[in-house]
This record gives structure tokens, sequence and C-alpha cells, in this order.
């Protein structure tokens, strides 16, 4: 039998974005909830983010992120042999977003699927996109990380409400000449108390035979998924800067998920990152955005000149599952 031969290294070769047009903040949140500017400001960081309209669909808000990850990245659509799309809120069970996407951006039938690791969408999608080129199964993936969780979202829910957004953030993946993805450090804990900590509240075939159907919102125990995120996951993204054999002292940006900024910080803190270390802090206008945060901080710190090409970044996404991954990249 033969067998495939891959690229030495994969890289990041390309980042874009898409934040939906209408910006929300946090005055259109507070009367639902019986909160304030203030508040939310104090415990998430959070200012404003943006909600998507009805034409800002998953399908053309990853579409319009991916177009500009390839321009970025130089490469053409009909050379992307793999869309990896991360999602929790492409609300149709089948088909995928990924295939239409692919069609949409005028790919070759490029393989195309969905992956649902909530927050740690992301991360996951980087990792597989990377070994699929080290390993000869594509040469060119394209990673997306899109949510419209206003959709699943209560706007009366207060633990919820004010935390989470839309948007889509893509990469391209492809060969490199030198290491430019580490080895992704994941995991995940679905024991019956953590796996209960964000989810989403229904099953679909309970709505359904409910006197009063609803929509299914999302749900969250926030000091439980605070406590594990700022402690458990600081010993994840050490372990990812490990196994990339990169120090602290040589990391130039930290881009974790966009949870909230006080975990960024307890995070911050417990890794002793040098005050030189820039950090993502994209939340505080975009909100968090599930498996879209981290290519839309990662899209805002290089247009703001925070992260410029060949810097050394950590990237962590952590979420509902409980799910994890974390691996060190290099900027395009
Ligand atoms: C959601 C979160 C901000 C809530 O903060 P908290 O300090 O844990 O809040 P608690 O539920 O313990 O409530 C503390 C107080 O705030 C109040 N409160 C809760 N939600 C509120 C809101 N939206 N607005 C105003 N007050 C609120 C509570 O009533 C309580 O008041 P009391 O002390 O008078 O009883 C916090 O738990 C958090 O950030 N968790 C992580 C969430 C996250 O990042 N998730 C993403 C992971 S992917």
């Amino acid at each position: 039998m033969l067998t495939e031969q891959g690229e030495t290294y994969a890289g990041i070769l390309g980042i874009g974005a898409y934040r939906p047009k209408r910006l929300v903040p946090n005055a259109e949140i507070v009367d639902a909830i019986d909160s304030s500017d203030e508040w939310i400001q104090q415990r998430s960081g959070i200012k404003t983010r943006r909600f998507a309209d009805d034409s800002e669909t998953v399908v053309a808000m990853s579409v319009a992120a991916s177009r500009d990850a390839l321009a970025a990245a130089g490469v053409d659509p009909r050379q992307v042999d793999c869309v990896i799309l991360a999602t929790v809120s492409h609300l149709l069970q089948t088909p995928s977003a990924a295939t239409a996407v692919a069609h949409e951006l005028g790919t070759d039938q490029a393989a195309a699927f969905d992956i649902s690791a909530a927050c740690a969408g992301f991360c996951h999608a980087v990792a597989l996109g990377a070994d699929l080129v080290r390993g000869g199964s594509a040469r060119h993936v394209l990673v997306i990380g899109v949510e419209r969780l206003s959709d699943i979202t209560s706007p009366t829910d207060r633990g919820t409400a004010f935390i989470f957004a839309d948007g889509a953030g893509a990469a391209v993946i492809g060969p490199s000449d030198t290491p430019a993805i580490g080895p992704v450090v994941w995991g995940s804990d679905g024991e019956p108390k953590q796996y209960d900590l964000i989810r989403q509240r229904e099953d679909w075939r309970d709505v359904l035979v409910a006197d009063e159907p609803v929509m299914p919102h999302l749900t969250m125990q926030g000091n439980e998924v605070f406590r594990w995120a700022s402690f458990s996951m600081a010993k994840v993204a050490l372990q990812a800067l490990d196994r990339a054999g990169v120090t602290v002292d040589e990391l130039d940006c930290f881009v974790p998920h966009q949870a909230n900024n006080r975990i960024t910080d307890a995070m911050a803190r417990a890794m002793k990152l040098p005050p030189h270390v820039r950090i993502a802090r994209d939340i505080v206008d975009s909100g968090n955005t599930s498996a879209a945060s981290i290519p839309l901080a990662l899209e805002r710190m290089i247009r703001d000149g925070e992260a410029k090409s060949g810097d050394v970044a950590l990237l962590i996404a952590f979420g509902a599952g409980l799910s994890y991954a974390a691996q060190v990249v290099t900027i395009p």
C-alpha cells in the first residue's frame, strides 16, 4: 500500500474576520437582566458586542471572514483542499455549514465538515488542519470559527445575556518552511457535573412536546466555569508552551479565548507572564463569541500592530463539554 507524504511543517498563512454591523452596548442589555453597565464591565470587561442581523448568517459571516483570510494568505479558493468549520450555532442539524461555505468561496469541491467543540472549536480546528497538512491529506486547510450566539442566548438570562455575541474568524493553514504551529495540548472533562456547566438548556425532543415550545437557550454556571477556567487552563497553557519548547520570556502574544477579562487576568497571573507579552482584549467590544473569539482577537491584534509577522503567540480555548485545546503559533 502507498501512503501520503505530508509537509514537514505547517503554519498559519493568513487570518481574516467578519464582525456583524450592529454594535450592542451594555445599555441595550441591562434592563432585561436587572443589571448595569458598570457591573458588566467590572465582572467581564465587556462594553459592547455585536449581534448579527438576518442577512449575517453563519454561512455568510464565514464566507466573508474566509475571503479575508485567503486574501491575506495569498491563497486562491481553488487551492483549498479542506474546510473545517467550528460552531455551535449553525441551527441546521445537517448538512454542515462548511460545505455551503466551500461552495460559495469557489473551492474545487474541497472536503468540508463542521466540528462541535464549543468555545474550544477554533483551536481544535487548527490542530486538525496542521495535522492534515503534515500528514499529506491536504495542502491548504481553511479553518473557521463562527457563531450567532444571539440566536441561542436568552435576553433575560442574567448569567449569559451580557456575555455571548456573534462573529466569524478564519485562518488558512498550509506548508511552512519553519515549525509555525506547535503541538496541541487538548482534552475534555465530560463528567456529568462538568458536562452541565455550560450547555443548551433543553433537549430538542423536550422542546417539541412542551405545552409552550421555546427556543433552547444556553445556560451557564458562571462561578464554577470561572474557577475551572482560571486555575486549570493556566496549567494547560503552560503545557502547550512546554511542548513547543517556548518559555514565557520568548512569548510575544497571549491570545486566550475571550471568555471574560477576569479569567484572562487570572490566567496571566498564574502563568507569570512577563509584562512584555501582549494580551488579547478583543472581548471589550466583541463580547464572548465562542468558536470565533480567538481568530477575531488575532485579527484585531494584527490590524492594531500588537501582533507582528513572526511573533510567537500562545492560543488557548476552553468551554462547554468541558473541552479545551491550546497551541503555540507563529503570527503570519
Ligand atoms: C457570569 C459571572 C460574571 C457572574 O459573576 P459571579 O460573581 O459569579 O456572580 P454570582 O452568580 O456569584 O452573583 C454575584 C452577585 O451578582 C448578582 N448578579 C448575577 N448576575 C448579575 C447580572 N447579570 N447583573 C447584575 N448582577 C448580577 C447576583 O445576584 C449576586 O448578587 P448578591 O451578591 O447580592 O447575591 C461570572 O461567574 C463569570 O464571569 N463566570 C465565567 C463566565 C465565562 O466566562 N464564561 C465563558 C466560558 S466559555
